[in-house]
Formats: structure tokens, C-alpha cells, sequence
């Protein structure tokens, strides 16, 4: 059995994809939170996660917070660390510490648009697709080897929010999906490029779903 703990700082709904997929072989350890606040919080403990909080304003700097995190992480012994809306830039220390066992997914198709704001960079930049990427963390910010990758249209009429909806729904698809692979022992990492195992559906790491008729 792999045990994954699970970081949000908010809503948690790709936390929420994930526990609802029940990947064979994988044990939800617990879910930590940076934010006393986040909603997500309340959907592990309905579900008997352990769900526990570091709030990040409690330390002084970063490598409190992130030394912190860490014990309150490794007490669960985990395989995998998931990074689902977790808000907080994590020091290299700490990146270094959960190499290969750490991924992330972020709202945009890596290596476009890192950082914040995807949706309105996306918007701003005129590109025709849009999407999400999960990836293996890495030091340098939203770099990591990339696992899968989901695209969406961008519409004419599309705003921010209409954007980050259509994306949000492809992100409960690939980061169930990574997870799996993860656990089932199918991704190889050679620099920055990951192959996938006899990946089953979608194809190896990518899809295009069909847009809305
Ligand atoms: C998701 O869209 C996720 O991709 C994004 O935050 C949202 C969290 O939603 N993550 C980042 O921007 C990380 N840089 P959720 O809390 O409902 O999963």
C-alpha cells in the first residue's frame, strides 16, 4: 500500500477528485493544510482523512514553516506528497527533500504561464488552447518533468472564471490519473522527461477532450 499525504491551502477539490477515485493501492495517510480556514479540510475529516493544519502565519520565514511542514508530513511516513491548491512556495530544502516523490498540478500547460493569474494570462495572450499539467516538483517554480497534461479550447467569449472552470474539470480527470500511475509504479523520469508505462487512457500522459457540442 502507497500513503500519500495530500497539501491544499482552500477548496481542495482536486484533494476531493482524488480521495473519490479510491486508487487500488493507495492509502490517503492525511491531508495538511497551510490555512486553518481552508474548506477542504472538513471534506477529509468526513471522509476519516486525517486532516491536520501548519498554518504558515504561526513562523517566522519560510524555513520555520517549511521545517515544520515537513514533521508534520514525514510523522505519516509518506510515498507520495500531492500538492492540490497548495499556495505556498516551498523552500529548495524542502523541494530537495521529496524529490521524485512529490508532484504538483498547476492550471495552465507548462512551460506556459507559471505563477499566478493563468486564466488571465491565457485570456491575454490569445492562445487557442489552454489547460492543466501535473508535474514532479522541482526547485524552480512550476518546472518539474511533466506527468499529463489535459488542453481546452479558449473560447471568443471566455472569461477568467469561465476559463478556470473548463480547466478545473480536466484537472479531476489527469491528477486522479497521475496519482494512479504513481502508485502503480508505471513513471520513469530521465531529465525532464517522464514516460509512462504501458499508460492506459488517455494516451501517454496527454488528451485533448472533444469540446462541448
Ligand atoms: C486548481 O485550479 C489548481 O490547479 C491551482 O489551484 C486550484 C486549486 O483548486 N493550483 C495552483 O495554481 C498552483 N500554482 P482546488 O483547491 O479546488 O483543488
Amino acid at each position: 500500500m502507497k500513503k500519500l499525504v495530500i497539501l491544499i491551502s482552500g477548496r481542495g477539490s482536486n484533494m476531493e477528485a482524488i480521495v473519490r477515485a479510491a486508487i487500488p493501492g493507495a492509502k490517503i495517510a492525511a491531508v495538511i493544510a497551510n490555512k486553518p480556514t481552508a474548506a477542504g479540510l472538513a471534506f477529509a475529516r468526513a471522509h476519516g482523512i486525517e486532516a491536520e493544519v501548519v498554518d504558515h502565519t504561526a513562523y517566522a520565514d519560510r524555513d520555520a514553516f517549511d521545517n515544520a511542514l515537513a514533521i508534520a508530513i514525514d510523522r505519516h511516513e509518506p510515498d507520495l506528497v500531492v500538492l492540490a491548491g497548495f499556495m505556498r512556495v516551498l523552500g529548495d530544502a524542502f523541494v530537495r527533500r521529496y524529490e521524485g516523490r512529490m508532484i504538483n498540478i498547476h492550471p495552465s500547460l507548462l512551460p506556459s504561464f507559471p505563477g499566478l493569474h493563468t486564466h488571465r494570462k491565457a485570456i491575454e495572450s490569445g492562445v487557442r488552447l489552454h489547460g492543466a499539467t501535473v508535474h514532479f516538483v522541482t526547485p524552480t517554480l512550476d518546472c518539474g518533468p511533466i506527468i499529463a497534461q489535459a488542453a481546452v479550447p479558449v473560447g471568443a467569449d471566455d472569461t477568467e472564471a469561465s476559463l478556470a472552470a473548463k480547466v478545473l474539470v480536466q484537472e479531476h480527470v489527469i491528477y486522479p490519473q497521475a496519482v494512479r500511475w504513481f502508485v502503480e509504479g508505471r513513471l520513469r523520469v530521465e531529465g525532464n522527461r517522464v514516460t509512462v508505462i504501458d499508460a492506459d487512457l488517455p494516451s501517454d500522459g496527454w488528451m485533448v477532450p472533444l469540446p462541448d457540442a
